[in-house]
Protein backbone atom coordinates (compact mmCIF):
# COMPACT_ATOMS: atom_id res chain seq x y z
CA UNK A 1 0.00 0.00 0.00
CA UNK A 2 1.37 3.15 -0.73
CA UNK A 3 1.44 5.90 2.34
CA UNK A 4 2.13 9.55 1.81
CA UNK A 5 4.38 11.35 3.55
CA UNK A 6 5.25 15.24 3.56
CA UNK A 7 7.70 17.08 3.32
CA UNK A 8 9.36 20.23 3.97
CA UNK A 9 8.96 23.21 1.61
CA UNK A 10 11.55 23.38 -0.96
CA UNK A 11 12.93 20.30 -0.24
CA UNK A 12 12.80 17.40 -3.49
CA UNK A 13 10.62 15.12 -3.47
CA UNK A 14 11.69 11.37 -2.96
CA UNK A 15 10.24 7.86 -2.69
CA UNK A 16 11.21 5.29 0.19
CA UNK A 17 10.14 1.75 -0.57
CA UNK A 18 6.40 1.72 -0.66
CA UNK A 19 6.32 5.28 0.70
CA UNK A 20 5.07 8.18 -1.54
CA UNK A 21 7.00 11.85 -0.16
CA UNK A 22 4.76 14.61 -1.09
CA UNK A 23 6.62 17.94 -1.16
CA UNK A 24 4.95 20.88 0.53
CA UNK A 25 4.54 24.10 -1.47
CA UNK A 26 4.20 26.92 1.70
CA UNK A 27 5.24 26.10 4.87
CA UNK A 28 2.10 25.73 7.60
CA UNK A 29 3.63 28.91 9.16
CA UNK A 30 3.10 30.69 5.72
CA UNK A 31 -0.37 29.35 5.25
CA UNK A 32 -1.41 30.14 8.74
CA UNK A 33 -0.06 33.68 8.91
CA UNK A 34 -1.11 34.28 5.40
CA UNK A 35 -4.92 33.61 6.03
CA UNK A 36 -4.54 35.00 9.64
CA UNK A 37 -3.62 38.22 7.89
CA UNK A 38 -6.15 38.14 5.36
CA UNK A 39 -8.66 37.54 8.08
CA UNK A 40 -7.31 40.57 10.47
CA UNK A 41 -6.81 43.26 7.05
CA UNK A 42 -10.79 42.33 6.14
CA UNK A 43 -11.76 43.30 9.51
CA UNK A 44 -9.50 46.36 9.90
CA UNK A 45 -10.91 47.42 6.31
CA UNK A 46 -14.75 47.08 7.19
CA UNK A 47 -14.39 48.88 10.50
CA UNK A 48 -11.76 51.18 9.00
CA UNK A 49 -14.52 51.78 6.59
CA UNK A 50 -16.95 52.70 9.70
CA UNK A 51 -14.22 55.14 10.98
CA UNK A 52 -13.97 57.07 7.77
CA UNK A 53 -17.86 57.42 7.97
CA UNK A 54 -17.48 59.30 10.81
CA UNK A 55 -15.65 62.40 9.20
CA UNK A 56 -14.89 61.34 5.61
CA UNK A 57 -12.37 64.69 5.06
CA UNK A 58 -9.04 64.29 5.18
CA UNK A 59 -6.01 66.70 5.93
CA UNK A 60 -2.31 67.46 6.31
CA UNK A 61 -0.55 68.65 9.20
CA UNK A 62 -1.45 68.33 12.72
CA UNK A 63 -5.42 70.17 12.33
CA UNK A 64 -7.95 68.76 11.06
CA UNK A 65 -11.89 69.73 11.56
CA UNK A 66 -14.63 71.06 9.42
CA UNK A 67 -12.80 74.69 9.31
CA UNK A 68 -9.89 73.72 8.01
CA UNK A 69 -9.84 73.05 3.99
CA UNK A 70 -9.74 69.15 3.38
CA UNK A 71 -7.14 67.73 0.54
CA UNK A 72 -9.78 65.08 -0.10
CA UNK A 73 -13.27 65.30 0.61
CA UNK A 74 -15.11 61.96 0.38
CA UNK A 75 -18.39 63.44 -0.42
CA UNK A 76 -20.27 60.44 1.73
CA UNK A 77 -23.18 61.12 4.23
CA UNK A 78 -21.30 60.80 7.90
CA UNK A 79 -22.08 59.38 11.10
CA UNK A 80 -21.53 62.89 12.71
CA UNK A 81 -24.08 65.58 12.76
CA UNK A 82 -21.25 67.99 13.16
CA UNK A 83 -19.88 67.19 9.57
CA UNK A 84 -21.39 69.15 6.46
CA UNK A 85 -21.85 66.63 3.85
CA UNK A 86 -24.54 68.33 2.04
CA UNK A 87 -26.94 65.06 2.49
CA UNK A 88 -29.66 65.71 4.55
CA UNK A 89 -29.34 62.96 6.98
CA UNK A 90 -27.23 61.78 9.70
CA UNK A 91 -26.08 58.13 9.31
CA UNK A 92 -26.45 55.72 12.09
CA UNK A 93 -23.38 55.53 14.50
CA UNK A 94 -21.49 52.14 14.30
CA UNK A 95 -18.22 54.17 15.95
CA UNK A 96 -18.07 52.37 19.28
CA UNK A 97 -17.79 48.40 17.96
CA UNK A 98 -15.82 49.29 15.08
CA UNK A 99 -12.86 51.24 16.69
CA UNK A 100 -13.51 48.35 19.56
CA UNK A 101 -12.81 45.50 16.79
CA UNK A 102 -10.03 47.76 14.55
CA UNK A 103 -7.94 47.90 17.46
CA UNK A 104 -8.25 44.04 18.20
CA UNK A 105 -7.46 43.46 14.73
CA UNK A 106 -4.78 45.28 14.68
CA UNK A 107 -3.24 43.15 17.69
CA UNK A 108 -3.82 40.16 15.14
CA UNK A 109 -2.24 41.90 12.37
CA UNK A 110 0.69 43.00 14.49
CA UNK A 111 1.06 39.68 16.01
CA UNK A 112 0.57 37.62 13.12
CA UNK A 113 3.28 39.55 11.31
CA UNK A 114 5.96 39.31 13.88
CA UNK A 115 5.70 35.84 13.85
CA UNK A 116 6.01 35.57 9.67
CA UNK A 117 8.73 38.03 10.01
CA UNK A 118 10.54 35.99 12.35
CA UNK A 119 9.62 32.46 10.68
CA UNK A 120 10.75 34.06 7.20
CA UNK A 121 14.70 35.15 8.53
CA UNK A 122 14.79 32.10 10.34
CA UNK A 123 14.04 29.28 8.06
CA UNK A 124 15.48 31.41 5.16
CA UNK A 125 12.13 31.85 3.67
CA UNK A 126 12.62 35.17 2.82
CA UNK A 127 15.48 35.06 1.28
CA UNK A 128 15.03 31.72 -1.16
CA UNK A 129 11.28 32.48 -1.67
CA UNK A 130 10.48 36.38 -2.25
CA UNK A 131 13.34 38.10 -3.01
CA UNK A 132 13.97 38.29 -6.18
CA UNK A 133 17.35 36.97 -7.54
CA UNK A 134 19.58 39.72 -9.19
CA UNK A 135 19.52 38.51 -12.33
CA UNK A 136 15.57 38.58 -12.55
CA UNK A 137 15.49 42.52 -11.97
CA UNK A 138 17.60 43.40 -15.22
CA UNK A 139 15.40 45.62 -17.03
CA UNK A 140 15.39 42.94 -20.30
CA UNK A 141 13.97 40.30 -17.59
CA UNK A 142 11.21 42.79 -16.31
CA UNK A 143 10.10 43.37 -19.48
CA UNK A 144 9.64 39.98 -20.53
CA UNK A 145 7.76 38.82 -16.97
CA UNK A 146 5.46 41.85 -17.54
CA UNK A 147 4.67 41.23 -21.42
CA UNK A 148 3.71 37.57 -20.49
CA UNK A 149 1.75 39.20 -17.31
CA UNK A 150 -0.12 42.17 -20.12
CA UNK A 151 -0.77 39.37 -22.42
CA UNK A 152 -2.39 37.17 -19.58
CA UNK A 153 -0.39 34.31 -20.33
CA UNK A 154 -1.25 30.88 -18.03
CA UNK A 155 2.26 30.93 -16.19
CA UNK A 156 4.63 27.75 -17.13
CA UNK A 157 4.32 24.71 -15.01
CA UNK A 158 6.95 25.31 -12.84
CA UNK A 159 5.78 28.21 -11.32
CA UNK A 160 3.83 26.71 -9.37
CA UNK A 161 6.31 25.88 -7.35
CA UNK A 162 8.10 29.65 -7.21
CA UNK A 163 7.28 32.99 -7.29
CA UNK A 164 7.73 34.64 -10.63
CA UNK A 165 9.66 38.75 -10.30
CA UNK A 166 6.61 40.44 -10.38
CA UNK A 167 4.49 38.37 -7.37
CA UNK A 168 8.31 38.63 -5.51
CA UNK A 169 8.46 42.49 -6.01
CA UNK A 170 4.41 43.01 -5.02
CA UNK A 171 4.66 40.81 -2.09
CA UNK A 172 8.37 42.29 -0.90
CA UNK A 173 6.55 45.71 -1.05
CA UNK A 174 3.55 44.53 0.68
CA UNK A 175 5.49 42.91 3.00
CA UNK A 176 8.34 44.98 4.34
CA UNK A 177 6.83 48.79 3.18
CA UNK A 178 3.06 48.99 2.88
CA UNK A 179 1.96 46.68 5.97
CA UNK A 180 5.14 48.92 8.39
CA UNK A 181 3.42 52.17 7.01
CA UNK A 182 -0.02 50.15 7.93
CA UNK A 183 1.27 49.77 11.59
CA UNK A 184 3.56 52.86 12.16
CA UNK A 185 0.53 55.36 10.70
CA UNK A 186 -1.97 53.25 12.40
CA UNK A 187 0.35 53.91 15.88
CA UNK A 188 0.96 57.35 15.15
CA UNK A 189 -2.69 58.11 15.70
CA UNK A 190 -2.78 56.74 18.65
CA UNK A 191 -2.66 59.36 21.62
CA UNK A 192 -1.51 56.50 24.63
CA UNK A 193 1.39 55.39 21.86
CA UNK A 194 2.45 58.93 20.94
CA UNK A 195 2.64 60.38 24.69
CA UNK A 196 5.53 57.69 25.11
CA UNK A 197 6.57 57.73 21.46
CA UNK A 198 6.10 61.22 20.29
CA UNK A 199 8.67 60.97 16.98
CA UNK A 200 6.12 58.51 15.77
CA UNK A 201 3.83 61.09 14.83
CA UNK A 202 6.41 63.93 13.97
CA UNK A 203 8.63 61.76 11.63
CA UNK A 204 5.43 62.02 9.30
CA UNK A 205 4.25 65.78 9.90
CA UNK A 206 1.32 65.35 12.26
CA UNK A 207 -1.92 63.25 13.25
CA UNK A 208 -3.85 64.37 10.13
CA UNK A 209 -0.99 62.94 7.89
CA UNK A 210 -0.89 60.10 9.48
CA UNK A 211 -4.42 59.48 9.06
CA UNK A 212 -4.56 60.68 5.51
CA UNK A 213 -1.20 58.27 4.68
CA UNK A 214 -2.87 55.64 6.48
CA UNK A 215 -6.22 55.78 4.08
CA UNK A 216 -4.11 55.95 1.37
CA UNK A 217 -1.90 53.06 2.01
CA UNK A 218 -5.57 51.07 2.43
CA UNK A 219 -6.33 51.86 -0.98
CA UNK A 220 -3.28 51.06 -2.48
CA UNK A 221 -3.49 47.61 -0.49
CA UNK A 222 -7.15 47.42 -1.61
CA UNK A 223 -5.70 47.52 -4.93
CA UNK A 224 -3.30 44.94 -4.69
CA UNK A 225 -5.81 42.26 -3.20
CA UNK A 226 -7.74 43.03 -6.37
CA UNK A 227 -4.71 42.54 -8.45
CA UNK A 228 -3.37 39.55 -6.13
CA UNK A 229 -7.12 37.54 -6.35
CA UNK A 230 -7.32 38.40 -10.06
CA UNK A 231 -4.25 36.60 -10.58
CA UNK A 232 -4.49 33.60 -8.96
CA UNK A 233 -7.45 33.00 -10.83
CA UNK A 234 -6.32 33.35 -14.20
CA UNK A 235 -2.86 31.29 -13.13
CA UNK A 236 -5.76 28.22 -11.91
CA UNK A 237 -7.59 29.28 -8.76
CA UNK A 238 -7.93 25.73 -7.34
CA UNK A 239 -4.19 24.39 -8.16
CA UNK A 240 -3.17 27.42 -6.25
CA UNK A 241 -5.93 28.01 -3.41
CA UNK A 242 -5.74 23.94 -2.64
CA UNK A 243 -1.49 24.57 -2.03
CA UNK A 244 -1.78 27.65 0.16
CA UNK A 245 -4.62 25.85 2.13
CA UNK A 246 -3.15 22.35 2.61
CA UNK A 247 0.18 23.10 1.56
CA UNK A 248 0.13 20.26 -1.25
CA UNK A 249 0.33 20.69 -4.97
CA UNK A 250 0.40 18.21 -7.58
CA UNK A 251 3.55 16.17 -6.41
CA UNK A 252 6.18 16.15 -9.03
CA UNK A 253 4.18 18.26 -11.59
CA UNK A 254 6.40 21.50 -12.70
CA UNK A 255 8.70 20.93 -9.91
CA UNK A 256 11.90 22.16 -10.77
C1 LIG B 1 -4.80 41.59 2.19
C2 LIG B 1 -4.88 40.32 2.05
C3 LIG B 1 -3.76 39.51 1.47
C4 LIG B 1 -2.42 39.73 1.51
C5 LIG B 1 -1.69 40.89 2.18
C6 LIG B 1 -1.77 38.65 0.81
C7 LIG B 1 -0.41 38.52 0.66
C8 LIG B 1 0.23 37.41 0.15
C9 LIG B 1 1.63 37.16 0.22
C10 LIG B 1 2.66 38.13 0.86
C11 LIG B 1 1.88 35.96 -0.33
C12 LIG B 1 3.24 35.26 -0.40
C13 LIG B 1 3.38 34.54 0.93
C14 LIG B 1 4.72 33.89 1.17
O1 LIG B 1 5.11 32.96 0.42
O2 LIG B 1 5.39 34.27 2.14
C15 LIG B 1 0.61 35.42 -0.80
C16 LIG B 1 0.41 34.23 -1.46
C17 LIG B 1 -0.82 33.76 -1.87
N1 LIG B 1 -2.06 34.35 -1.62
FE1 LIG B 1 -2.40 36.07 -0.68
N2 LIG B 1 -2.73 37.79 0.33
C18 LIG B 1 -3.95 38.29 0.71
C19 LIG B 1 -5.18 37.77 0.44
C20 LIG B 1 -5.40 36.65 -0.33
C21 LIG B 1 -6.69 36.13 -0.73
C22 LIG B 1 -8.05 36.78 -0.37
C23 LIG B 1 -6.46 35.00 -1.47
C24 LIG B 1 -7.41 34.08 -2.15
C25 LIG B 1 -8.64 34.34 -2.48
C26 LIG B 1 -5.03 34.78 -1.51
C27 LIG B 1 -4.41 33.72 -2.09
C28 LIG B 1 -3.04 33.51 -2.13
C29 LIG B 1 -2.42 32.35 -2.76
C30 LIG B 1 -3.15 31.20 -3.46
C31 LIG B 1 -1.04 32.51 -2.62
C32 LIG B 1 0.05 31.62 -3.19
C33 LIG B 1 0.35 32.20 -4.55
C34 LIG B 1 1.07 31.24 -5.50
O3 LIG B 1 1.30 30.10 -5.18
O4 LIG B 1 1.38 31.73 -6.61
N3 LIG B 1 -4.41 35.81 -0.83
N4 LIG B 1 -0.38 36.35 -0.48
C1 LIG C 1 -3.79 46.82 6.81
C2 LIG C 1 -4.55 46.99 7.81
C3 LIG C 1 -5.36 48.24 8.12
C4 LIG C 1 -6.34 48.84 7.39
C5 LIG C 1 -6.86 48.41 6.03
C6 LIG C 1 -6.79 49.99 8.15
C7 LIG C 1 -7.75 50.88 7.72
C8 LIG C 1 -8.14 51.99 8.42
C9 LIG C 1 -9.05 52.99 7.93
C10 LIG C 1 -9.69 52.99 6.54
C11 LIG C 1 -9.21 53.90 8.92
C12 LIG C 1 -10.08 55.13 8.88
C13 LIG C 1 -9.23 56.37 8.71
C14 LIG C 1 -9.89 57.50 9.43
O1 LIG C 1 -10.90 57.97 8.96
O2 LIG C 1 -9.37 57.89 10.51
C15 LIG C 1 -8.40 53.51 10.05
C16 LIG C 1 -8.29 54.21 11.23
C17 LIG C 1 -7.42 53.89 12.25
N1 LIG C 1 -6.57 52.82 12.27
FE1 LIG C 1 -6.35 51.43 10.82
N2 LIG C 1 -6.08 50.06 9.32
C18 LIG C 1 -5.21 49.01 9.35
C19 LIG C 1 -4.30 48.71 10.33
C20 LIG C 1 -4.17 49.43 11.50
C21 LIG C 1 -3.20 49.13 12.52
C22 LIG C 1 -2.19 47.96 12.44
C23 LIG C 1 -3.37 50.03 13.51
C24 LIG C 1 -2.64 50.18 14.82
C25 LIG C 1 -1.42 49.83 15.00
C26 LIG C 1 -4.44 50.92 13.13
C27 LIG C 1 -4.90 51.98 13.87
C28 LIG C 1 -5.86 52.87 13.44
C29 LIG C 1 -6.27 54.05 14.22
C30 LIG C 1 -5.72 54.47 15.59
C31 LIG C 1 -7.26 54.67 13.46
C32 LIG C 1 -8.02 55.96 13.83
C33 LIG C 1 -9.16 55.58 14.66
C34 LIG C 1 -9.97 56.77 15.08
O3 LIG C 1 -10.02 57.78 14.37
O4 LIG C 1 -10.56 56.62 16.15
N3 LIG C 1 -4.91 50.51 11.89
N4 LIG C 1 -7.74 52.34 9.71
Amino acid sequence: MNTTVRVAEGEAPQEKSAAVIEPERHASVVRWTHWLTTLAFLLLLVTGGEIVLSHPRFYWGETGNVNVTPWLNLHLPSSRDTVPTGYGYVLPDQNGWSRYLHFQSAWLLVGTGLFYLLFGLFSRHFRRNLLPARSDLSPKALGVSLKKHLRFERPAAAEAWSYNVLQRISYVIVVFVLFPLMIWTGLAMSFGFTAAFPLTVKLLGGQQTARSLHFLVTIVLVLFLGVHVGMIVLSGFRTRMRAMITGRATPTEGKP
